[in-house]
């Protein structure tokens, strides 16, 4: 190909014709009885050289639409191997008149208590702190009525949806009919859909959800392992494509009908940032990180915070820091000496992303309200199909008591 470098695509054309005239020459000859053989005539010449210059032409314009096409695969798959965290942080390229409306609570129809349907997303990336078992008895405890809100008052039960967005789906194994959650996967009525455009799977909501176990009040969007596939295949669109996939939630849940429905949606999130933890928080009001009180688990705050403040300042989202709540302490009612240090730590890392929550209300980083450590699983997670009993407890009922105060203040 060094030759042919500096030539016009004719003049290859005709040097390959050249070559080629001469090798069918050598070949005829070779195969054909020497009494035969006969010389093509130019007339003949000249009708191989047309078709073979057509020919040529449209390999020609089929090569640098190959090539156009392999340099984009190929600035997109660089573009994936480099993605990152960063990559869910980023600034959309949205116009401001694309983007999913966050319904603001004004516009918020009543819900079924009388106020505004609160959207809270429970998220730490860091993994088996409790964000699930925060999630699953919070919601129990909401829905029995075991809180106060804010003029003082119990046993007001909640509605509320408890929405699964981990592919492990621990929250709908622990909180669903096993029967409800075969029919939810078999017909695909789980949260994997909730990363597509609500106007594209012509799904009812209500069809997405089954009874939340053992608590009438409560529903449960499920979760199924191929969320793991849609994740990642929306993670690919924004780093390669530039294709915005962080606001398929508002779509689905700032609606009049779920808001008039519940008067809370509880978003589980994965310990992973993926399209549907970004989401999440995308579509809330509020968020809380769950934590153990251990310092290895308290020093992922940091990078929590910084992750939660970049993508709220970067993406411009309403969504308030709830705070962090200590899960799995030693002692029934106070911290120990280092419980107490490593709350302290956590306030330190809250100052430090201060900047990125200007509007937030003005209180502690960490709850007051703390969830001891208990020993037998059936107590934490619940057992066939009967109601979480650690729900109904006095620490659950600070908790969800603290909870809502934050959320509603
Ligand atoms: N207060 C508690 N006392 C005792 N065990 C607890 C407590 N909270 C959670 N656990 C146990 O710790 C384990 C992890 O809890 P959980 O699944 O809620 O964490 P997670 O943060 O949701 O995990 P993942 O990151 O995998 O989603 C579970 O076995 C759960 O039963
Ligand atoms: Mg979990």
């Amino acid at each position: 190909m060094s030759t042919s470098k500096n030539l016009s695509s004719q003049e290859i054309v005709g040097r390959q014709l050249e070559d080629f005239y001469e090798l069918r020459r050598k070949i005829v000859k070779i195969l054909t009885p020497r009494n035969e053989y006969e010389e093509p005539s130019v007339a003949e010449y000249r009708e191989l050289l047309d078709a073979l210059q057509e020919n040529l032409g449209e390999m020609e314009a089929a090569t640098r639409e190959l090539l156009q096409r392999y340099n984009r695969s190929e600035n997109r798959l660089k573009n994936v191997l480099e993605a990152n965290r960063s990559i869910w942080t980023r600034p959309t390229g949205l116009a401001a008149e694309k983007i999913p409306v966050f319904c603001p609570l004004v516009r918020r129809p009543t819900a079924p208590s009388g106020g505004k349907t609160r959207i809270v997303s429970f998220i730490n990336l860091k993994g088996g702190v409790g964000k699930t078992t925060l999630t699953a008895n919070l919601v129990a405890a909401f829905a029995a009525g075991n809180f106060r809100d804010l003029d003082g008052r119990s046993n007001r039960p909640a509605r509320i949806l408890a929405v699964d967005l981990d592919f492990q789906g621990t929250l709908s194994q622990r909180c669903a009919r096993p029967n409800d959650l075969q029919n939810a996967y078999k017909n695909r009525l789980t949260s994997t859909r909730l990363l597509d455009n609500p106007s594209k799977v012509k799904i009812e909501f209500e069809d997405l959800t089954v009874p939340f176990l053992g608590s009438p009040n409560a529903d449960l969007l499920p979760a199924y392992e191929d969320l793991d596939d849609k994740d990642v295949r929306r993670l690919n669109e924004l780093s390669s494509r530039y294709q915005e996939t962080r606001f398929f939630h508002r779509l689905w849940f700032h609606r009049p009908d779920v808001f008039e429905k519940y008067d809370f949606v509880f978003f589980d999130c994965p310990p992973r940032l993926t399209a549907s933890s970004v989401c999440a928080l995308v579509a809330s009001d509020s968020v809380f990180i769950p934590t153990a009180p251990e310092s290895f688990d308290v020093n992922s705050i940091a990078r929590m915070l910084n992750w939660f403040g970049k993508t709220r300042q970067n993406l411009r989202l309403p969504v308030q820091f709830g705070g962090v709540v200590l899960n799995r302490t030693n002692n029934e009612n106070d911290l120990t000496t280092i419980e107490e240090k490593n709350k302290t730590r956590i306030k330190l890392f809250y100052d430090d992303f201060r900047a990125f929550f200007p509007d937030s209300p003005d209180r502690p980083a960490v709850l007051d309200a703390f969830i001891p450590r208990r020993t037998g699983g059936n107590y934490i997670n619940g057992v066939d199909g009967k109601p979480l009993p650690y729900a109904a407890s006095p620490h659950f009922h600070r908790l969800a008591t603290e909870v809502y105060r934050r959320v509603y203040q």
